[in-house]
């Protein structure tokens, strides 16, 4: 092609519809226009949103999104990302009719492990149960894990910053992360991709595009950390009185496991009532029912003696009566057959019901002061509402959830979702908590933050998307 002709092609594919120059980046068939085609990019798993958009891309490299940035800031078109559409506050919804989902799902490669090193460098759109696999195929672990790890994706995990059920001792999302690569908004690309422990060479950008959901850069892939992999693990589930006696309990295992103790899971009864009614195949973990449960999980490097260990302090911890009954898992079967217990939690609330939802923490040692606190605010609003506390005990995490009343109007119930998130979170704000400690703000808590956040903090955040995204591209009406 001439230079000429060239730039008069050019010029002609200027002048096209925005929607087909964006289509023309990723290729027709990756760029989806049809209501039926983008309906399930516009859906999230709690049935809280129904989003719009004119159009989903599927970029198949870091080149071909940063062309879309750098369309999207030509023409001024909304970007909303998009990994595993598994986020629980909407913040991968698009809710403009004009703008643009990109999905990450076809960033799907593993560039790289390095076992010496111990890191592996996954592109954005690799599914976190692959990236684990892929670890352990070399002999290593990926820890994050999290119930929707099937089908979330790594770029989204870093983008919300996920938690999950061994941030106890290996972290969340974001200390796993040792590089990372961003297209930001008009295209540049940061090559972070650095397996560094140890780099002080100025602002640490990385912690900037994690957890920011979106709206400073895309993610496009990462270099995360690798673990030895655990040469045994060993589950146990145990029925305690109080959530006060599940915290002892923590501080015991924590004395004799240290970061060995990878796992500790809080779960109220009615939870479990909830699991064995609703999901077929469950049973009851224990003999008798107990007021609260603990899920515990053991990883070590050592593949002999842990269950001997554990047994051993399980005993110890009923002689001291902070534990009622234990089991510890058997078999692989059994092991697996505890974690979809707890990992079923999520979905046994929908046909209960309405469900009122926190994802909130504390310093661990208040966890039993909210817990109680929470009860009797809830109890006093919505007399019946019936709360479902779960979760990451050992972070002092706690989704506190609360079903409707037994028989009542759904939406009526749901209709005070405001109402009862003001007193749980008022409660939380005097223990010194969190009002999301790991699924995010997204747009379910976005109006919630300038309550909660130091003035100070909001405006510097304010600056950086400023500073990041002047024209507000990226993600825009999610976290700010
Ligand atoms: C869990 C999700 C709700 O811990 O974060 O099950
Ligand atoms: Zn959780």
């Amino acid at each position: 092609m001439s230079l000429r002709a060239k730039s008069a092609a050019g010029s002609a594919a200027s002048k096209a519809a925005p929607i087909e120059r964006f289509a023309a980046i990723v290729g027709d068939k990756y760029a989806l226009r049809e209501p039926a085609e983008i309906a399930p990019f516009l859906h999230e798993p709690r049935d809280l949103y129904q989003g719009r958009a004119a159009l989903v891309l599927k970029p198949g490299s870091t080149e071909e999104v940063s062309e879309i940035l750098k369309l999207a800031q030509e023409t001024k078109t909304a970007i909303v990302p998009q990994g595993g559409n598994t986020g629980l506050v909407g913040g991968q919804i698009s809710f403009d009719s004009q703008a643009v989902v990109v999905s990450t799902v076809r960033l799907d490669k593993i560039r790289e492990i390095d076992p010496v090193t111990n890191s592996m460098t996954c592109e954005a759109g690799i599914v976190l149960a692959r990236a684990q696999e892929a670890a352990t195929k070399h002999d290593h672990l990926f820890p994050l894990s999290l119930g929707a790890e099937g089908s979330c994706t790594i770029g989204g995990n870093l983008a919300t910053n996920a938690g999950g059920t061994q941030a106890l001792s290996y972290g969340v999302a974001r200390d796993l992360v040792l590089g990372l690569e961003v297209v930001l908004a008009g295209g540049r690309v940061w090559h972070g991709l650095r397996k560094l422990k140890k780099d002080n060479t100025g602002y640490d950008l990385r912690h900037l595009f994690i957890g920011s959901e979106g709206t400073l850069g895309i993610i496009t892939a990462a270099a995360l950390k690798l673990f030895p992999a655990p040469r045994s693990t060993e589950t146990a589930f145990a029925g305690v009185a109080s959530p006060q006696d599940a915290l002892a309990l923590l501080n015991f295992m924590q004395s004799r496991f240290g970061s060995s103790l990878t796992s500790f899971e809080l779960i109220a009864r009615r939870g479990i009532e909830f699991v064995t009614k609703h999901l077929p195949g469950t049973r009851e973990p224990l003999a008798a029912p107990h007021p609260w449960y603990v899920l515990a999980e053991i990883s070590s490097p050592n593949a002999e003696g842990v269950r001997a260990t554990l047994e051993a302090a399980l005993a110890e911890a009923a002689e001291k009566n902070i534990v009622w009954d234990a089991v510890i898992a058997a078999s692989e079967a059994q092991r697996m057959a505890f974690w979809r217990t707890r990992t079923g939690l999520t979905e046994v609330q929908k046909p209960e019901g309405g469900s009122i939802k926190h994802d909130i923490s504390v310093p661990v040692g208040n966890v039993p002061a909210l817990i109680e606190q929470a009860g009797a605010a809830v109890e006093k609003l919505v007399p019946g509402a019936r709360p479902v506390p779960f979760g990451h005990l050992g972070d002092g995490n706690i989704h506190y959830n609360i079903s409707q009343p037994v028989g009542a109007d759904r939406q009526a119930f749901l209709d005070r979702w405001e109402e009862v998130n003001a007193a749980v979170h008022g409660i939380v704000a005097k223990l010194g908590g969190s009002i999301s400690a790991e699924h995010g703000i997204g747009v379910l808590k976005r109006e919630l933050l300038p309550g909660v956040k130091d003035p100070v903090e909001l405006e510097l955040m304010r600056s950086l998307k400023r500073a990041l995204d002047p024209d507000g591209i990226l993600n825009p009406g999610k976290v700010l």
